[in-house]
């Protein structure tokens, strides 16, 4: 393969068993829905008319090339895209059975259960812990802190490397360190979902040439391509092995992207 692109998106929705097979096997639920979701920046459409059911308990990896609306479909379902003020969104998210963009949601308290890592890792200018424990505050977490961040760091596969530093600034970390503290302070509060833009594109400890490798860890693989059409949908395996769309083949086997 010749293809490079380290565009993978990751929804990960409470994955508690431990292998793909394991996931497979225990029934699921619909998590996040989005019901024909059209977003547009200005005059410009980023994403046309997407219906994808995404399931509890699975993780769903989202590839396509630059700019095919990967990171603005991610950002609906946190409505982080209302930060940008010339986005507009038409269409439903549901999260739960209820559409996220409804009046009497509060998009803060919608993200407190739906958790975001980001491209560019952005650890706060504080402590190690205290970067980790910062959901934890907020949520009013009444469990053994120390714990919690002991387990998330372990589960951001950063813990062996700082658990002697928790009081250092996580600014002083190596970028792929601090991708790493970005995953634990996601984890910590223990959300519902957890959407990762590119996460692994500022991780020291993947060194694998073929990024979209890094897809196949999911259990199902959605495929967008440019103007935010959702061409392909389905186990990983499948879409990857044998795509039911020309255009997708196309992309996978690196003839373009
Ligand atoms: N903040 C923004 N303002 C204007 N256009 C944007 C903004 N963010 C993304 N876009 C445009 O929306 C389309 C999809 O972008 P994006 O969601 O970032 O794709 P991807 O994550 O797949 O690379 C692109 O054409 C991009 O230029
Ligand atoms: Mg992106």
């Amino acid at each position: 393969m010749s293809n490079t692109t380290s565009d993978d998106s990751l929804i990960t929705t409470e994955v508690q068993a431990d292998s793909n097979d394991d996931r497979a096997a225990a029934a699921a639920g619909t998590a996040v829905a989005a019901r024909n979701l059209n977003v547009y920046y200005g005059d410009e459409q980023a994403i046309d008319d997407v219906t994808m059911e995404i399931p509890e308990k699975r993780v769903t990896a989202l590839i396509g090339p630059s700019g095919c609306g990967k990171s603005t479909f991610l950002r609906c379902i946190n409505r982080m895209n209302d930060m940008i003020e010339i986005c507009r969104v038409d269409g439903d998210v549901e999260f739960g059975g209820k559409n996220v963009y409804d009046a009497d949601v509060d998009p803060v308290a919608l993200r407190r259960k739906i958790g975001m890592v980001f491209q560019k890792p952005n650890p706060f200018p504080k402590s190690i812990r205290d970067n980790v424990a910062y959901g934890l505050k907020i949520q009013g977490f009444d469990g053994d802190v120390d714990e919690r961040v002991e387990e998330s760091l372990k589960g951001a596969a950063l813990w062996d490397e700082v658990k002697d530093q928790l009081d250092s600034s996580g600014l002083e970390l190596s970028g792929g360190q601090q991708q790493r503290l970005c995953i634990a302070r996601a984890i910590a509060p223990d959300p519902e979902v957890i959407l990762m833009d590119e996460p692994t594109s500022a991780l020291d400890l993947i060194v694998t040439h073929n990024m979209q490798q890094a897809a196949r860890i999911s259990d199902q693989t959605a495929v967008f391509l440019t103007g935010g059409e959702l061409v392909e949908y389905g186990d990983t395996d499948q879409v990857f092995e044998n795509p039911h769309s020309e255009r997708v083949e196309d992309y996978i086997t690196g003839k373009f992207g």
